[in-house]
């Protein structure tokens, strides 16, 4: 299918590229195998099973997503991936323990013949990690060459007419964002300059975007979020989305949260914590790398709940947010909440959330639905930060200067609206005026519609 807005038709194979081959890039891309194969269902991706409502309600069209907008195939994904760790795609995905391996068993060659190459490694920004399959290459400019000539090898090698990247690695130790991630003249001289505080993560994004490759990011590292690659991006006509799949804790944070604001109820204190026992978790015992993640936690209600506009509501409540590292648990995390608010005349109340949730299955159909959605809008010539991706992320990149929406509801209007643009169909404002007399104009309707 093609339309006015997507001149390019998904024709051909799309490379997926992915720095860091752990449990959420293997179960994302053996999820994908099972799906077509016939062996599982892309359960939890909107791409693949979700529909939106076109036209007026009274037209009863409601059309699959993948129908309305031209969407690459699950069938067209072939993969590539870069790690520290020399380990293959089937050896990674039996550790990692999230598919039972009943169920990996019948796709085990495809995943053994996905092996990743060699990744940027630096001590001062990953550590925990037994690492055999580090890239030989030093300096900031000799690893971007390397993985920009990996990027197109990659291409050849699978045959494919274009990629997206999409980076899956370990958490990096936070740090303060250095000056020169403000503008792009002064990254291209801290490149030169080797400057310590640009990690594996902006090298990986920096070389796709140079490429002229969409990029994502599901970590919390600082990447293509920067000033300077948001300005490399629109430069180089290449979509970008990110940061930080939202996924366990976080997405209840950004359903329930909106639901207090819209009922006006008050916040005295929101209490997370959870246990997991996988690699990221053990990633994430380490301080520093926990530190990138709070940053991506915590930023979320202060901006759904506006304390400035409403001060009597939300501007003393205390939000706590850890992870512990607990092995035995393996992927399957267990969060916990306690939500402490207060209603009419000042009345406290409690909510408790406990959510037994597996990490990288939540993850894996983001990742996916991410792909295709940057391979679209990549056809449809979108440039920069895609804020419409915002659906999938804890910490949504924003053009400079604007703040994030975090509401999931208010995300999933933005980006479903968008689609239907990108498909010659009206956005809809569920005003509803169809059905009092659409042919008049806007406060005649509104008028017949309180008459009602
Ligand atoms: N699972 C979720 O629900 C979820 C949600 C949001 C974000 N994330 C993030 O996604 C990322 C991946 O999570 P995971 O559970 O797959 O972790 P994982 O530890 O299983 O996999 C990470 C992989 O990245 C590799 N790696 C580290 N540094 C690298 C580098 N510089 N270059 C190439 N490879 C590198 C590691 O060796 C490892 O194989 C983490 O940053 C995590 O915080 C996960």
């Amino acid at each position: 299918m093609s339309n006015r807005f997507v001149s390019t038709p998904a024709r051909g194979r799309v490379a997926v590229l992915i720095p860091g081959l752990g449990a959420v890039a293997t179960t994302f891309i053996a999820g994908v195998a099972l799906s077509r194969l016939g062996l599982g269902r892309p359960i939890g991706s909107l791409t693949q099973l979700g529909t939106a409502r076109v036209g007026r309600r009274t037209d009863g069209r409601t059309v699959p997503i993948k129908e309305l907008v031209p969407l690459a195939s699950m069938d067209d994904l072939v993969f590539g991936a870069w790690d520290i760790v020399s380990e293959n795609a089937w050896q990674v995905a039996l550790r990692s323990d999230v598919l039972p391996r009943a169920q990996l068993d019948p796709i085990r060659d495809q995943l053994e013949q996905i092996q990743p190459r060699r990744g940027i490694y630096d001590p001062e920004f990953v550590r925990r990690i037994e690492v055999d399959h580090a890239m030989p290459e030093q300096g900031h400019r000799a690893r971007i060459a390397r993985v920009r000539q990996d990027i197109r090898e990659f291409i050849v090698e699978l045959g494919a007419d274009r990629a997206v990247m999409i980076t899956c690695a370990s958490t990096e130790t936070w740090r303060p964002a250095p000056d020169c991630l403000q503008d792009l003249a002064a990254l291209e001289q801290a490149l030169d300059a080797n400057h310590p505080d640009i990690s594996p993560a902006l090298l990986y994004a920096y070389a796709a975007i140079r490429e002229g490759v969409p990029y994502a990011n599901s970590t919390p590292n600082a990447a293509a979020d920067t000033p300077a690659l948001l300005q490399l991006a629109r430069e180089q006509g290449v979509p970008t989305a990110g940061k930080d799949l939202k996924t366990g804790q976080t997405m209840m944070k950004t359903v329930l949260a909106p639901m207090l604001k819209a009922r006006m109820l008050g916040l005295n204190g929101w209490f997370s914590t959870n246990i997991l026992g996988n690699r990221d978790g053990e990633v994430l015992d380490d301080p520093q790398a926990f530190k990138a993640k709070e940053v991506t936690k915590t930023s979320v209600l202060d901006t759904i709940l506006q304390p400035g506009e409403y001060p009597d509501l939300y501007s003393k409540f205390s939000h706590k947010v850890s992870i512990h590292y607990y092995p035995p648990r393996g992927d399957q995390k267990e969060g916990w909440d306690n939500i402490d608010l207060f209603g009419w005349m000042g009345m406290p109340m409690q909510i408790k959330v406990n959510f037994l949730c597996r990490d990288s299955i939540l993850a894996a159909p983001l990742v996916l639905d991410l792909v295709l959605f940057l391979d679209l809008a990549k056809r449809a010539e979108w440039r920069g930060v895609q804020e419409w991706l915002s659906f999938y992320f804890k910490l949504p990149t924003t053009p400079v200067g604007l703040y994030p929406e975090h509401d999931l509801f208010i995300q999933l209007t933005k980006l479903k609206n968008t689609l239907r643009v990108l498909a010659g169909e009206e956005p809809i404002t569920h005003l509803g005026l169809d059905y009092y007399g659409d042919d008049l104009p806007l406060p005649e309707a509104l008028e017949a519609a309180e008459e009602r």
